[in-house]
């Protein structure tokens, strides 16, 4: 595994050209593919769903790093897995806590890894009990829903902390306003998971975009 795994966000691709673009992040370094999935009801917007993944599971062999910001998002877990999702995440906010780890294992069932993300209201102290039984912890840095957002530093907080109670193996994504200077200031507090949509596609240069979060 690299040591910081990027993962562009395609939210900020063009959609019209969605396989081209997927193939031009691969070439130009990518670690894996961040997929936002958004319903109207957990965030504000209408993203991606099911036959999306299916569809680009075929154009990259890289890793599809699914990110769910949805409500009720078990109902959801079996398709996407079957759909060639690598890595699901969930939100914290989306569950009952008494599902929490009943759904990671759920996840893990389908042979792939597990996820749990967390809104930037979200205090890591809420989630601790939980992320043994987890792949990855997400830190959102800007309110789930949209691309191009302005990074929250005091959210990047978290993540010294997870990184300090989380085995060694735990991948600590953010998400949310990275660009090459707040990637330097999520890294240093322990991330080694970069998701980054407007940065990498809005870019001149994609691959000096991507070396340039590294
Ligand atoms: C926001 C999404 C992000 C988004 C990031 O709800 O989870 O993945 O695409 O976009 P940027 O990197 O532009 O903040
Ligand atoms: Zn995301």
């Amino acid at each position: 595994m690299p040591k910081v795994i990027i993962s562009p966000s395609i939210l900020s691709s063009d959609f019209a050209n969605l396989g081209r673009d997927i193939r031009m992040v691969e070439k130009a370094g990518a670690d894996w593919i961040h997929v936002d999935v958004m319903d109207g009801h957990f965030v504000p917007n209408i993203t991606i769903g099911v036959p999306v993944v299916k569809s680009i599971r075929k154009v990259t062999n890289l890793p599809l790093d699914v990110h769910l910001m949805i409500e009720n998002p078990e109902k959801f877990i079996k398709p996407f897995a079957e759909a060639g999702a690598n890595i699901i995440t969930f939100h914290y906010e989306a569950v009952e806590r008494n599902e929490i780890i009943r759904l990671a294992n759920y996840i893990k069932s389908f042979g792939i890894q597990s996820g749990l993300a967390i809104k930037p209201a979200t205090k890591p102290e809420e989630i601790l009990e939980y992320i043994g039984a987890f792949d990855m912890i997400l830190v959102m840095t800007v309110e789930p829903g949209f691309g191009g957002q302005k990074f929250i530093s005091k959210c990047a907080q978290k993540l010294s902390c997870f990184r300090e109670y989380g085995d060694e193996d735990l991948i600590l994504q953010v998400d949310g306003g990275i660009n090459d200077e707040t990637a330097r200031v999520c890294t240093k507090l322990g991330a080694n998971s970069l998701v980054a949509g407007s940065y990498i596609f809005n870019s001149e240069n994609i691959s000096e975009a991507i070396d340039s979060l590294r």
